[in-house]
């Protein structure tokens, strides 16, 4: 099968953004809604997408992707007043939930109505919903007029896929239509939390954080909601979660590129400096190729370094120290141009853990094969 990209372009302040060409872009939609595949942008990651009503679709997400069966989808789509279809029940907390952060970068679970078909669900009673921000993908869901269930648009247990090249690079030959809407804003997944109850229950970290729900409803429990900072990961990435993972997906291995992924952890960016710089040694003079990804001040002290220089050295900066927004959109994207650059080891600096740090220690060290929920 041919892969064709669909080329976009966003005029900035200009809505509904063009399609360069708008033909390739309305076969598309006419694609997922015949039952294909077609991978679209989001404000998040780039998302895997089927017709979410029909149980033959979905399977071939599963297939592209080599997914195991019981890991669920999420159902993207482009307005509120299409929840009410895809769910039993919407509680005061979702409703709360769902008026301040849709759309935007989050998924909500609720439990889910009959005509959600379990192979989305993967068994489960319950459904997750996001109503992504991004223009092309609202574009994109409007015109498709049909829930979409769609996961990250990468193989299996490696990085999500920030840019169209990336899920190119995984599923070319695979599916016919990739959207390109250019690089993702946000660079990691959805906070996944569930909204059944009357506490919300973080599942997944994301750009929406544990304090801005714990604001909104007055309560937070699951991954992250430990809300002073703190430099354990157990007790910020594991408090409050029950022994089996209520996502099953973040039980798998995840995030990982070929390249091993250790940490540059340390309480303050000159530790941080000096730990990457003993690190780098030690890889550099054991014969492998190393990869720094951390702040401009981590690069610069690394590369000024005569003995760490040279072929055996690929950096990659998210920019000044402390912009963990930063750093988390570009995480992804420096994994996978590390293993492109023949990377054997790739030193990342860990950030502090709160706000968005959560999200981005939560992705860092399952890429680094750390066991956390
Ligand atoms: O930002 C995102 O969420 C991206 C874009 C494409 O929207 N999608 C994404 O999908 O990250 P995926 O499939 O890679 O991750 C979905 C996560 C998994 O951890 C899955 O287990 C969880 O959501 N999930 C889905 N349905 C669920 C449910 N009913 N209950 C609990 N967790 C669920
Ligand atoms: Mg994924």
């Amino acid at each position: 099968m041919d892969t064709i990209i669909v080329k976009t372009i966003h005029i900035a302040d200009q809505t509904p953004f063009q399609t360069e060409d708008q033909t390739l872009f309305d076969q598309a939609v006419l694609a997922v809604q015949q039952g294909q595949l077609v991978a679209f942008p989001t404000e998040t990651v780039y998302g895997l997408g089927a017709n979410a009503l029909d149980p033959d679709a979905v399977l071939k997400i599963f297939k592209a992707k080599g997914r195991p069966s019981d890991n669920p989808l999420i159902i993207h789509i482009a307005r509120k007043d299409q929840i009410h279809a895809l769910v039993k029940n919407i509680t005061p907390l979702a409703k709360k939930m769902i008026d301040t952060f849709m759309p935007g970068p989050i998924t909500l679970v609720f439990e889910k109505a009959d005509i959600v078909p379990y192979e989305v669900t993967a068994g489960l009673e319950t459904v997750a919903i996001r109503i992504p921000s991004h223009p092309i993908a609202h574009l994109f869901l409007e015109k498709a007029k049909i829930p979409v269930a769609a996961p990250s648009a990468n193989v299996s247990g490696k990085p999500s896929p920030t840019t169209a090249k990336h899920v190119y690079d995984d599923l070319k030959g695979k599916i016919p239509y990739i959207i390109d809407g250019g690089a993702c804003d946000f660079g990691v997944e959805s906070t996944v939390v569930d909204v059944t109850g009357e506490i919300p229950v973080i599942l997944r970290p994301g750009t929406i954080t544990a304090e801005q729900i714990f604001n909104l409803s007055g309560s937070v429990s699951g991954i992250g909601s430990c809300l002073h900072n703190t430099n354990s990961y157990e007790s910020a990435l594991n408090q409050n979660t029950p022994d089996t993972p209520m996502s099953p997906g973040m039980k798998y291995k995840h995030y990982s590129p070929k390249a091993k992924v250790i940490l540059a952890d340390a309480p303050n960016i000159e530790q941080r400096i000096k730990v990457a710089m003993e690190l780098a040694k030690d890889i550099i003079s054991a014969g492998k190729k190393v990869g720094i990804f951390g702040c401009d001040e981590i690069v610069s002290a690394i590369k000024a370094n005569n003995l760490i220089s040279g072929d055996a050295l690929h950096t990659n900066s998210y920019g000044p120290s402390g912009d963990t927004k930063a750093a988390s959109a570009r995480l992804f994207f420096a994994l996978r141009e590390m293993d492109e650059e023949g990377v054997d080891v790739v030193i990342a600096e860990a950030l502090p853990i709160k706000g968005i740090g959560v999200a981005y220690m939560n992705r860092l060290l399952k890429s680094a094969g750390v066991n956390t929920k």
